[in-house]
Order: structure tokens, then C-alpha cells, then sequence
């Protein structure tokens, strides 16, 4: 059984209300689960009607919940390239490191290595204690960036690994043919260089991430009857393909809600398909949310057991 799920769709389709019934749904069941809000807009504490902060505090029996402080997080990973960055260049007080960081501040990717850190935090260092955590995401773009950077970050650091490796190289033969030169005494031995170390354990860290993205989730998409929420489905699973992640499951929500034509594309008609029914009285409640009937998309999460 894989043990994270992440709901994806356009904007407003239900991913934060499907999140919630489903953590609820499993957690009906006798499983320890976690539900985590990646939502800078934090509707989760709304749906599951508990304050929530970036701790998990119980929500419901055998449900906690939490949200990611993204601001915070986005702190975190400034600070920690700060003191990583002061370190290496200890030796050269000309550069100007402050200005550097309010820079980055503002670089573009910031806020998308920040939600990867804090999922990697979530998933290292909290999933232990539930068996399943489930992840509330935010607009389409913001989730498919920080899905696709283990991989894309994965390929900068392969080949920053290889420039390192041709650098230690050039030192060896400059050793060689002379042995009294200044790199001699510089490292010329990947085992042994800061450097390349470094980059490894930044390729592991990321290797972790999309193992968890491409091989230990449960990736659902959601869409409504209506065009637009399906050309964005499709333009998801396009995505992620590209990335070498699939989805395991569509899901109409609303269903009912308007009879406006529409078609649910061949690509993601071939999903396994789930349809909620659009609650005309509205979701309010924990006992609204427990109305919307995830009982087959649980038992497809749940797999054989
Ligand atoms: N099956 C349903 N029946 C009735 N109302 C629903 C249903 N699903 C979702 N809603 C309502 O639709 C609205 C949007 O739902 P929700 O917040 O879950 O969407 P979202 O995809 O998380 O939105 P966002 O992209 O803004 O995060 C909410 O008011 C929610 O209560
Ligand atoms: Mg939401």
C-alpha cells in the first residue's frame, strides 16, 4: 500500500474538501492519518473546523492535521544557504553575501524548494507516526513545480557532479606532473572533497523526494463537469508524465451540479474514475464532509488489504 496521497486539480474543484473526506474516510477505517495542508490559503482548518497549525494536533479520531507555514519554511531554506554559503566562502569577506540573500528572496523557485524542504520534513521526520498522510496542494502551478523539481534539480546537480569530477581529475594530473604545485595540496579525491560530497547528498535528498512523488503516492486529479477543470486535468497528467509520474485516479466532483455539456478526455478516461456527488446544502461540517461518499476511492487507495 503506498502511504501518501496528493489531490490535484484547477482551482476550486474540491481538492481541499476531497483531502479532508478522504483523511477522514481512512481514518474511520483504523488508520493513523495525517492530513497536511500545502495550501498557502489554508482552507483545511476551515473544512475539517479545527484552527490548524504547523504541528499536528488531533482533528478527529485517528485524524491529526497540520499546515505547512510556507513563510516560515521559505526562512528556513534562506537560513540554512546562509550559513552553507558563509562557511565556503569563509576566506572571502569581498563578497557580499547579504545582498546576495535578498535576492534570493525574491529569485524565482524560492517558494517551491521551501514547500519541497517542508514535505521532505513531513515525510521524514513526522510520517512515521501515522500510516498515511494526505496532502491538501495549492493552485495547479505552484503543485506541479514542486512535483517536477527533484527531477529537474536532480539533472543541474548530475551535472554539476560531473564538472566537479573533471575539476578533480585536471588536479590529479597537475599532481602528478608536479608534485610541489599549490593543488597538490588542494583535494584531488571525490571520497574526500566537500564539494562533490555536498552535491551527492543534495542528489540523495532529491532521489528521496521523487521516489515519494513517482513511487510511494497515491496521485488523484479531480475535476468537475465542466470543460476548463478537464483541460486542466489533462494538461496535469501531461505534466507529470513528462516528469515520470503517473496518476492513479481521476475524480468527478459535483457531480450534477450543472447539465453543461462535457467529456472526460481519453487520456484520463483511462484512469480507475470515482464521481462525488455535488451536495446542494452545502459542506460545513465534519458530518457534511463524511456525506461525501469516498468509500471507493479509499478502497482503491487501500489496494488489496
Ligand atoms: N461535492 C461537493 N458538493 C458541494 N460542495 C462542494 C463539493 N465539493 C466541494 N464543494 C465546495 O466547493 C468549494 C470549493 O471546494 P474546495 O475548497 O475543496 O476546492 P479547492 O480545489 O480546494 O479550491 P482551491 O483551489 O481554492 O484550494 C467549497 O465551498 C466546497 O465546500
Ligand atoms: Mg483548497
Amino acid at each position: 500500500m503506498r502511504n501518501t496521497a496528493f489531490f490535484l486539480g484547477k482551482g476550486g474543484v474540491g481538492k481541499t474538501t476531497l483531502s479532508a473526506a478522504f483523511a477522514l474516510e481512512l481514518a474511520k477505517r483504523g488508520k493513523r492519518v495525517l492530513a497536511v495542508s500545502l495550501d498557502p490559503a489554508h482552507n483545511l482548518g476551515d473544512a475539517l473546523g479545527v484552527m490548524l497549525s504547523d504541528r499536528p494536533a488531533a482533528a478527529a479520531p485517528g485524524l491529526s492535521a497540520m499546515e505547512v507555514d510556507l513563510g516560515a519554511w521559505v526562512e528556513r531554506y534562506l537560513e540554512e544557504s546562509r550559513s552553507e554559503l558563509k562557511a565556503t566562502y569563509a576566506y572571502n569577506s569581498s563578497f557580499n553575501l547579504d545582498s546576495f540573500f535578498d535576492i534570493m528572496r525574491y529569485s524565482p523557485g524560492t517558494e517551491e524548494y521551501a514547500m519541497l524542504w517542508a514535505i521532505e520534513h513531513v515525510h521524514c521526520e513526522l510520517s512515521a507516526d501515522f500510516d498515511v498522510v494526505v496532502f491538501d496542494t495549492p493552485p495547479t502551478a505552484l503543485s506541479l513545480r514542486f512535483l517536477a523539481l527533484p527531477t529537474i534539480s536532480g539533472l543541474w546537480v548530475k551535472e554539476l557532479a560531473k564538472l566537479r569530477e573533471r575539476i578533480l581529475e585536471k588536479r590529479q594530473v597537475v599532481t602528478r606532473l608536479n608534485p610541489e604545485s599549490p593543488t597538490a595540496a588542494s583535494c584531488v579525491d571525490k571520497d574526500d572533497d566537500r564539494v562533490y560530497g555536498k552535491l551527492s547528498a543534495i542528489s540523495r535528498r532529491l532521489g528521496v523526494l521523487h521516489r515519494l512523488f513517482a513511487e510511494e503516492s497515491f496521485l488523484s486529479v479531480i475535476v468537475n463537469p465542466d470543460v476548463l477543470s478537464v483541460s486542466e486535468a489533462l494538461r496535469i497528467k501531461d505534466e507529470l508524465d513528462r516528469i515520470g509520474i503517473g496518476l492513479d485516479a481521476a475524480c468527478l466532483n459535483k457531480r450534477g451540479i450543472s447539465t453543461a455539456s462535457w467529456r472526460l478526455d481519453d487520456g484520463l478516461r483511462r484512469l480507475p474514475f470515482f464521481e462525488l456527488d455535488f451536495r446542494s446544502e452545502g459542506i460545513r461540517s465534519l458530518d457534511d464532509l463524511s456525506r461525501v461518499d469516498v468509500t471507493a476511492l479509499a478502497a482503491e487507495f487501500l489496494g488489496g488489504e
